[in-house]
Order: C-alpha cells, then sequence, then structure tokens
C-alpha cells in the first residue's frame, strides 16, 4: 500500500539519479505531474519558469553533446581526466525521466528575482513529492551541465534563464539508509516582546 501523504512527507529521501531504473512515469503520468509542479506559490503570477523534458532516445543524444562540450571546454586538462569526466557527462541522464526546472524571472517587475527563483525551487519541490505520491522516486540536482554556457545552449536554455533543478524520475528498488537531519529545535526561536 501507498503511503500516506504525512508518511511520505516525513520519509521523504533522494536516490541518485544511478540508482532510478524503469519504469518511469507513463505520458499521462508526465502530463499530471508536470501539472502538479506547476502548482506552486507564485508572487504576481508570473510563472518564472518553464520545463525541459528529457526522456528515451534523448538522454543519450543530450548526453553525447554534454561530452563533447566537456572535451571542447577543457582543452587543458590530462587526456585521461577529461575522458574520464566526459564519460560521466555522457552518462548525466541515466534515469527514465529528467525535467530540467528552468527559472525564467521576469526582470520588469515589482516581484524581486528572489522571490521568483524561490517559485522555481518550489517547483522542483512539487515534481519531487509529486513523483513520489505517483509512486516513483526522485532527485534534484545541479551540477556542471547546470552552470556550463555550453552544456546550458544544448539543453535549450535562453539568455537570462538558469537551471533551478534537474529533477530525475524513476523507479528504486531501494532507497538509501537514512541520513543526519537537522535538529529542527536548535534552528527555533520563538519571537517574544522586547524588554
Ligand atoms: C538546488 C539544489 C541542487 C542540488 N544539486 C545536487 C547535485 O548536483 N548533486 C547531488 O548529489 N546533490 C545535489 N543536491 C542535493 C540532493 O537533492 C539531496 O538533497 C541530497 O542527495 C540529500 O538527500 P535528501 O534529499 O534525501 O536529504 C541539490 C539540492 C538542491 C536543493
Amino acid at each position: 500500500m501507498r503511503e500516506t501523504l504525512i508518511e511520505a512527507l516525513e520519509a521523504r529521501r533522494s536516490v541518485p539519479a544511478a540508482a532510478l531504473s524503469e519504469p518511469g512515469p507513463t505520458p499521462s503520468e508526465l502530463a499530471r505531474l508536470l501539472t502538479i509542479a506547476a502548482r506552486v506559490p507564485d508572487h504576481a503570477m508570473l510563472v518564472p519558469w518553464r520545463f525541459i523534458v528529457i526522456e528515451g532516445a534523448a538522454r543519450r543524444a543530450l548526453g553525447a553533446l554534454l561530452a563533447e562540450a566537456y572535451r571542447a571546454g577543457n582543452p587543458q586538462m590530462a587526456p585521461e581526466k577529461r575522458e574520464k569526466f566526459a564519460g560521466i557527462m555522457s552518462r548525466l541522464f541515466p534515469a527514465p525521466l529528467a525535467v530540467v526546472v528552468v527559472s525564467r524571472p521576469n526582470r520588469e517587475t515589482m516581484i524581486p528575482v528572489v522571490e521568483q527563483e524561490l517559485s522555481a525551487g518550489a517547483v522542483c519541490m512539487n515534481l519531487l513529492h509529486g513523483a513520489r505520491a505517483l509512486g516513483f522516486n526522485g532527485i534534484w540536482v545541479t551540477g556542471w551541465a547546470a552552470n556550463d554556457a555550453q552544456a546550458l545552449a544544448h539543453i535549450g536554455l535562453a539568455e537570462g534563464e538558469r537551471v533551478a533543478g534537474i529533477v530525475h524520475i524513476g523507479t528504486a528498488s531501494e532507497v538509501p539508509a537514512e541520513r543526519p537531519r537537522p535538529d529542527v529545535a536548535a534552528l527555533t526561536t520563538r519571537w517574544s516582546p522586547p524588554g
């Protein structure tokens, strides 16, 4: 039986992309997932984000372009090391599905850019929770590809856009052991009037 919402929230755990296998979401599950992802707080309803879906054969094709971008961007690196990392870049999309959440803040409005970026972060989080609710596992990453100009051009980002997250989604045979969690009490103070 699938966990309840509160159980899912209390036990949420990321699974490394390399440990996410088939099955991934069906086309109708993906549509549902993106609809859930778009249902986030959004000050002034600017929709300051969009999605790029990477799945199927596109994963390997984009991986090859990213590996090439890595080689081209690191001409000084020792060839062995460069090939090792280029190989890693060629396998950046091992899960059945990756959704790139693109932050595209509107700089013409009064709404601070940080608030718009936070909305994009909420999209990533909703994707993770939505994936879990549909029975999948996932992880939110960024990494080299989210910060390299050539890689970003291959992924399809435009001027003024940034990667808020690459959310990998699939099915994990096991979830990693729990990691230490913040001491919430130590992070919390209670405001009281001065004096
Ligand atoms: C904006 C953002 C970027 C992240 N990028 C990476 C990344 O590139 N690689 C990585 O291993 N984890 C990354 N993480 C951390 C993972 O998403 C995850 O939180 C971590 O593996 C701990 O697992 P947990 O979510 O179960 O606590 C990132 C998290 C955030 C919020």
